[in-house]
């Protein structure tokens, strides 16, 4: 297993470029199950979930290629529609297949994805909707059986919460069915509006995209011919070079982002007193004067996001008085507290409120990642950390964060790679 050995206190400098969005690559790479020909997907992320979802399609017998930021996949081929406990369990986000099977096949089994160690993370409201359509859905085993003989109908649905990986399931499905599907208090994550964009390209009428209320016209079956897609870029990995940039007091540019993506990020670096200069697809950050406290609640887009929580909890550490940050999307994802408080963080927590103590004098440590968000903030404060620090468990980062010690490597930051004995 591999860890990241850091020495932190070197100051970054230069400019980094952000890779695509797994978040967006993954619905889009799902999307391919209801293409008519084979699909080209470019500024492709090379972290290891997108591995993992062309593996899963690949065992479905679709072939694909895939170069380092590009794929093409062809999913003609495919023979099987059950998606195997083995892949679905390495990734919450495998789930995404079950929309899509479902509509073009009107069958699939998809492996429950089970439990998470951020929180449940029930897929019930993915279920609801697809019964809605029409699909006849069991539990066995283990597995969702999901079936629609007769193909998917439109439907109204209205979703209890929002959620983002429901709202892109019900698309795919919605895309191929027949009539009208409108999704109410549907997920505005850039995300969701990739997909939606995308779909529309291909030839599905929709309204309301990046709106709360979605409605597709579906092609009742017939199957979308896809162009090229070049994938958006990743807000949290834009967001988290920020968070670099700042807790080391430097100045850096990221290059390739969507500014109007991260505005409540940017809106929190600047509230803490760090320089921003804003372009069209590059932003520099520059070091605050004097940090200040910040509070946060997290929330949906346009909200500050969940993913970006455990960062700005390794930032708001150097902050000159009491930070409060409250984690409104999911119940446990607080684990990156106690692996702070090794670096010698100050942070209480209540339910779902942490507050974080500041400023605090941060020495190396030896850390565990926990999540993948959680594992970035390790990162974070073992860049700030006088002396050496070694973050463990690291294949949550490489999840999700292509070449990160490269990338921060090449800012000036001292990250090696180890094998643990
Ligand atoms: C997606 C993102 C993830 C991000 C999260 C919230 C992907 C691949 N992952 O995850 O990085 O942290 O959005 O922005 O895009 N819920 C239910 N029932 C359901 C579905 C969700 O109760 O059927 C709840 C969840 O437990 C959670 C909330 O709804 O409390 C939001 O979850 P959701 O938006 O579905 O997260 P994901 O799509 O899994």
């Amino acid at each position: 297993m591999d860890y990241l050995q850091i020495v932190g206190g070197n100051k970054l400098r230069g400019k980094v470029t952000i890779s695509g969005a797994k978040n967006a690559a993954l619905p889009l790479i799902a999307a391919t199950i209801i293409a008519k020909d084979s699909v080209q997907i470019t500024n492709l992320p090379n972290v290891r979930d997108i591995k993992t979802l062309l593996k899963l399609l690949d065992n479905l017998g679709a072939r694909y290629e895939h170069a380092k930021s590009a794929a093409t996949i062809d999913t003609s081929t495919i023979t099987s529609t059950k998606a195997t406990y083995d892949i679905v369990r390495t990734m919450r986000a495998s789930i995404l297949v079950l929309g899509p099977l479902l509509a073009r096949f009107g069958h699939c089994e998809v492996s429950l994805p089970g439990g998470c160690a951020i929180g449940q993370r029930p897929i019930d409201l993915h279920l609801r909707a697809l019964e809605q359509m029409g699909a006849d859905i069991s539990i066995k085993g283990g597995y969702v059986h999901a079936k629609a003989p007769q193909g998917l109908r439109g439907a109204t649905i209205i979703f209890d919460k929002i959620t983002v990986t429901g709202t892109e399931n019900i698309l795919m499905a919605a895309a191929l069915a027949k009539g009208k599907t409108t999704i109410i208090n549907a997920a505005k994550e850039p995300e969701v509006v990739q997909l939606c964009q995308i779909l529309q390209n291909s030839g599905v009428d929709i309204e309301g995209i990046g709106s709360d209320e979605i409605t597709i016209f579906g092609s009742e079956g017939e199957l979308l011919p896809m162009e090229t897609i070049s994938v958006i870029p990743d807000r949290i990995e834009a967001g988290t070079y920020l968070c670099a940039g700042a807790i080391t007091n430097s100045t850096i540019t990221i290059d390739k982002v969507i500014p109007a993506h991260i505005e409540s990020i940017l809106v929190k670096l600047q509230q803490m007193g760090f320089g921003l200069e804003i372009g069209d697809s590059n932003i520099t950050i520059s070091p605050a004067r004097r940090i200040e406290p910040i509070e946060i609640v997290t929330s949906e887009y346009p909200g500050f996001p969940t993913d970006m929580q455990a960062q700005f909890m390794a930032l708001a550490l150097l902050a000159n008085g009491t930070s409060i940050i409250e984690e409104r999307l999911f119940e446990n994802r607080f684990m990156h507290v106690a692996e702070l408080r090794r670096f010698g963080a100050n942070i209480q927590l209540k339910g779902n409120i942490a507050t974080v103590i500041g400023p605090t004098e941060l020495y190396g440590a030896d850390v565990m990642a926990t999540d993948l968000r959680a594992s970035s903030a390790l990162v974070l404060a073992a860049l700030a950390a006088q002396g050496t620090s070694n973050v463990h468990r690291i294949y949550h980062l490489d999840r999700g964060y292509e070449n990160l010690e490269s990338k921060l490597n090449a800012l000036g930051a001292q990250v090696t790679r180890l094998q643990e004995h």
